[in-house]
Parts: C-alpha cells; structure tokens; sequence
C-alpha cells in the first residue's frame, strides 16, 4: 500500500498524474489530505476536476505559523500511520505537507519516495528549500525531475543507488490536459503571484502592483488572487491599485491552464508555472532572485527580476514592442524529461521496489 501525501494546490496535479499511472499498473495507493489548503478553490476543486479518489484520511489542519502548520500535521498523521502504516509513503514537491510526511514515514521506518527531489533555490529563507533539504536527506527514493536536481542530491551526498532521473510529473498533468493555443482576439498578460517574499512586504507588493497599473494601459491584465496575496493587499491597503486589474478568484486547473497557454506574457513567482510556460513557450517573467528551476531561465523560456516596477513595466514593454513569440530551446534529454512519461516511469520504478 502507497499513501500519497497532498495538501496544498500545488500538490494535486502531481498526484493527478501519480494516481493515473498506479492506477495502470494495479499499484494500491491511498490519498491522505493534510488540510493545509482548504478553498474549494485552493482544494476541492482539483479533486472534481481530476477524478480523484477521495482521501482516506483527511487531516483538516488548515492555517497556522509553520510551527503549528506543521506540529498539529506531523500529530495527526502519526496518529492514523501508527494504526495503519502503509508499504510506501509518497510525498510531492516542497510544501509543508510534504516535510511532514516524510518526517513522520522516517521516524516509523516507513520507506519514503520524494517526487521533486534535488530542487534547490539556494535561499534557505524560503520555507520550501528547508522542506526539499530534510525531505530529501531522509527519502529512500528520490525522484528529481531534472540533471541539475540530480546533481545537487550527489553534491549533497546522496547516494546515486537512491536517485531515480524520471522528468516531471507535473507536466505529464499539463500534457494531458492541455489543448492546442488557440488565436485569441485579445492579448493579455496572466499574473500569478503569492510568494512571502514579495506579498508579505508592503515595499514590494506595492512595486508589483504599480508595475500591474502601468501595464493595464497597454493590454488587459488578468490576475487571480491567491488567498494571501488578496489577505496582504487588503492588510496594507493597496487595493486602489487593482481598479483597471481583472481580479479574479483563484481558478480551478482547467480554466488556469486555457487562460495561461494562451496568454501573452506569465508574470509569476510560482515554481510550477516557470516550468508550464517553458514548455507551453509562452514568455514568462519571475519575480524572485533566485530560481530552484535554473534550466527554465537556461534553456526555457522564463527571465528572474525584482520587484522593481520600472524593470519589470520596460522589460515586458520592450516584449510587446518588439517580439513576437519565444520559443524554447530544450536539448534533448530534457524534451524527453517532459515527454508526458514520467509518472509512468516512477511507477514502474516502484512497482519493482515494492515486489522487493
Ligand atoms: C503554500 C506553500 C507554497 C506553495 C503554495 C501554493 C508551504 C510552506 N508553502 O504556500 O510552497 O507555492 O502553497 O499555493 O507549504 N489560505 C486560505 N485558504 C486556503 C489556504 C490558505 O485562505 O485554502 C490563506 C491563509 O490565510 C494562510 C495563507 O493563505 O495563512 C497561506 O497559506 P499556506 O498554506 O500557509 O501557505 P501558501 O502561501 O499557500
């Protein structure tokens, strides 16, 4: 028996995907829900969405500091892991939920599978690189999704017998779904921003906004609000910025996914969508100083810039003045990294481990 470890949004396109392809191989696999998002935008939605299976457990944690997050997590999944331990604890990405299932699979001495390992930003203020490094020193099997992941697991001293180079889960989920570009009438620029390091900050949040107002004179602006994002705005009233915005809720992965593959310009600070847009070819800005994705800036199609609003308004403005499209220039192993395969790959992989 598999549990696979979700929680928050990012999580559940890749278990989407996982479950498809234990599903084709008869693998046994239970879903186990944190809590850690809780919407029916943030959550529910991509359950419906995808058909998945209905959690066993649902751990109903929700919001807290990262003390409680993640103490009142680690409680109650040891709680049901004690009575019910399964074969294989499969944990995703670098979320809270994810650091958590593996401490607890650790400390009961149930085998754990990173998908995502090796990611590194090199920015230890950021909640997520804590959660890859100790997810990743404890993991069994790890399961980066490209060289420079691999690599750094080495670098770190992780043995190679551990480290399994399958591609990305995620953008098997994205493959699956996406449909073709289609001509649109309208340009627009899709925004997607939620990281603490630029919406937690007044100073920057307002740089992103005002850069937001100026480029809504040029071409409609469409920017879902994540729950903190929207919390922060309205915390350090900054709302008079959004009036020539189209605002719009968080979107299910359906209408996010249309909405971003056929959009003019990405302006994010998500992990994910650096990746979506490189292999979607579709120009994309990333508010962060550093990327844990460095082949999307390398060989994709995503450019790292601060939140300066003058710096990003020239640079998309120079995009819209004087390029058409961009494309990405992958080489080969990584096209074959996001060939659509690589849930398939790791469920091969864990087919043999569990035969023992
Ligand atoms: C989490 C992940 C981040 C990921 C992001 C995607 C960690 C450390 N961070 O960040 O890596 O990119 O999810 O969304 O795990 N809230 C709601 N409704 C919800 C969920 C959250 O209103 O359904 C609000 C709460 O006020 C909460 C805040 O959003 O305090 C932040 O949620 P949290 O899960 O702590 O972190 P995210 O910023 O979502």
């Amino acid at each position: 028996m598999i549990y696979l470890i979700g929680g928050a949004r990012p999580n559940f396109m890749k278990i989407a995907a996982l479950t498809r392809a234990f599903e084709q191989d008869n693998l046994e696999y239970e879903i186990i829900h944190t809590g850690q998002h809780y919407d029916y935008n943030m959550d529910r939605i991509f359950f419906e969405e995808f058909g998945l299976k209905e959690p066993i457990v649902h751990l109903g944690i929700g919001s807290g500091t990262h003390g409680e997050q993640t103490g009142k997590m680690i409680i109650e999944l040891e709680k049901y892991c004690i009575d019910n331990p399964p074969d294989l604890m499969f944990v995703v990405g670098d979320v809270n939920s994810t650091l958590v299932g593996s401490l607890v699979a650790s400390k009961l001495h149930i085998p754990i599978a990173h998908q995502e390992a090796g990611m590194r930003s090199g920015d230890r203020k950021m909640p997520e690189e804590i959660n890859r490094i100790v997810t990743d020193s404890i993991s069994d099997y790890l399961f980066p999704i490209s060289p420079q992941d691999e690599k750094n697991l080495l670098k770190e001293g992780i043995s190679q017998s551990k480290i399994f180079l399958v591609g990305d889960c995620m953008i098997d989920n994205l493959l699956y779904y996406v449909k073709q570009k289609q001509k649109q009438k309208e340009e627009y620029i899709l925004v997607e921003i939620h990281r603490p390091a630029n919406v937690d900050n007044k100073e920057s949040l307002e740089e992103i906004l005002k850069s937001l107002k100026i480029l809504s004179d040029r071409i409609k602006v469409i920017f879902p609000l994540h729950p903190r994002t929207k919390k922060m705005i309205e915390k350090f009233n900054l709302s008079s910025y959004l009036e020539t915005i189209d605002v719009r809720s968080p979107m299910g992965y359906f209408e996010f996914i249309k909405i971003m593959s056929n959009s003019k310009v990405v302006l994010t600070d998500s992990d994910g969508i650096q990746q979506e847009t490189s292999v979607l070819n579709i120009f994309c800005v990333s508010i962060r100083d550093t990327t844990n994705i460095e082949y999307t800036v390398k060989f994709g199609t995503n450019t790292l810039m601060s939140s300066n609003h003058i710096e990003i308004t020239k640079y998309i403005w120079k995009f819209l003045d004087y390029k058409k499209d961009v494309k990405n220039n992958f080489p080969e192993q990584y096209k074959r990294l996001n060939d659509g395969k690589s849930s398939e790959r790791i469920s091969k992989i864990i087919e043999q481990i569990l035969k023992g």
